[in-house]
């Protein structure tokens, strides 16, 4: 499909596009055997159409294989809007990707990702009710980043233990990659458990605020995927994981919430044929997903979603044991383990 490396075809891809409010979506719904597609809308100033097709494809995927080892009743869709050039209304914008989210009637269901805030989540509202991630008076609801963070955060506890032989996080080293929505909160939690930080962002704002308020060494974000940690934590952008940066990592254990993190599935044996336990993006990074879905549902009740998130670090202590027995990778574990799931729904 488009010559991609897809393990499994798409069901439906839409491609919609909206003069008046500059908008260009793709969405893309990967598998709905265990129910809806639900994921995210990214915005994002791709270099071109084809680049946008790839992140939209990949992501709906990756989303299928989250929402199925996070047992949730939901299939995999992923929406990606280009970054319209010069000015645009926001609001006209996210108006007319609601209307395209509600054509699908109910076959994708969209949420907030890396350049979406909850107020565009808001004006979708108002245009189709296939939207979560809604901040609500009096009920659960809103930004699902602190919920991804969490996950992470138990997924390096998880990992620490298991390949580290770590009992707790005090004196961990850990690097952080982004220190955007799921990257800030997962460094309070770890400076919090008493990990050492080492940080870099793009915005030199955020590092420094790392630096005041958890004494946090900060490097450059050439330097970041090669620091001498024993975590790294890339919480950025995708494909930072490829064959140019893995040989330069330090780090024994990778665990992180930037989806897509290996440019490749061949890159999950380079990290393997180095030493390093990758923990896939899609099991680590599902807290979000838990909470916008436990809130589309209605199911949303703080403790009962963060216990729920919580139990992401069993499945990591599961995959763990499992590759021990199959021998493959972590990365190649986790695909067959939630193609399994796919199959049975
Ligand atoms: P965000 O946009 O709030 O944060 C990204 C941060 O990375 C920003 O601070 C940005 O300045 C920084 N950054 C960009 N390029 C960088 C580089 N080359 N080096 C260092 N820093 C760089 O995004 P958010 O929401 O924190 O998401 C981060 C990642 O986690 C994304 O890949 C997203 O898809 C993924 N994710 C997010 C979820 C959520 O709940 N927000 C859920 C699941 C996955």
């Amino acid at each position: 499909f488009f010559g991609l490396p897809h393990q499994a075809p798409h069901e439906r891809v839409l491609i919609a596009a909206d003069e008046a409010s500059g908008l260009r979506t793709l969405i893309a719904v990967h598998n709905t055997a265990r129910g809806p597609g639900f994921g995210g809308c990214r915005v994002w100033a791709y270099e071109n159409d084809l680049a946008a097709h790839h992140d939209a494809l990949r992501l709906s995927q990756g989303m299928s294989y989250k929402n199925a080892l996070a047992n949730l009743p939901f299939g995999g869709g992923k929406a990606v809007i280009v970054k319209p050039k010069g000015e645009f209304n926001r609001e006209q914008l996210f108006a007319a990707f609601a209307r395209a989210v509600d054509s699908l009637q109910g076959a994708y269901i969209t949420a907030e990702d890396v350049g979406t805030t909850t107020a565009d989540m808001r004006v979708v509202q108002r245009h189709t009710k296939y939207v979560s991630g809604i901040p609500r008076e009096g009920a659960f609801g809103g930004d699902p980043s602190p919920k991804t963070a969490w996950g992470v955060f138990v997924s390096v506890q998880a990992g620490a233990k298991a390949v580290l032989g770590r009992s707790d996080l005090q004196g961990l080293t850990v690097a952080i990659q982004g220190l955007g929505a799921v990257g800030w909160h997962l460094a309070e939690f770890l400076h919090q458990a008493g990990a050492k930080l080492t940080v870099a962002d793009i915005d030199p704002g955020k590092t420094a605020k790392a630096q005041a308020q958890f004494g946090a060494t900060v490097v450059g974000v050439d330097q970041i995927l090669a620091a001498p940690v024993d975590v790294l934590a890339p919480c950025a952008l995708g494909a930072s994981l490829n064959a140019t940066t893995i040989p330069t990592l330090q780090a024994k254990l990778v665990c992180g919430a930037a989806n897509n993190q290996l440019a490749l599935p061949s890159d999950g044996n380079l990290l393997a044929d180095r030493g390093i336990a990758y923990l896939p993006d899609y099991l680590v990074n599902a807290g979000g997903i838990i909470s916008v879905a436990r809130e589309y549902r209605g199911e949303g009740e703080e403790q009962a979603v963060m216990a729920e998130v919580s139990r992401i670090a069993e499945r990591v202590t599961e995959l763990l044991a499992r590759i021990k027995v199959s021998g493959r990778t972590p990365a190649a574990e986790a695909d067959a383990w939630a193609q399994s799931l796919l199959v049975r729904a």
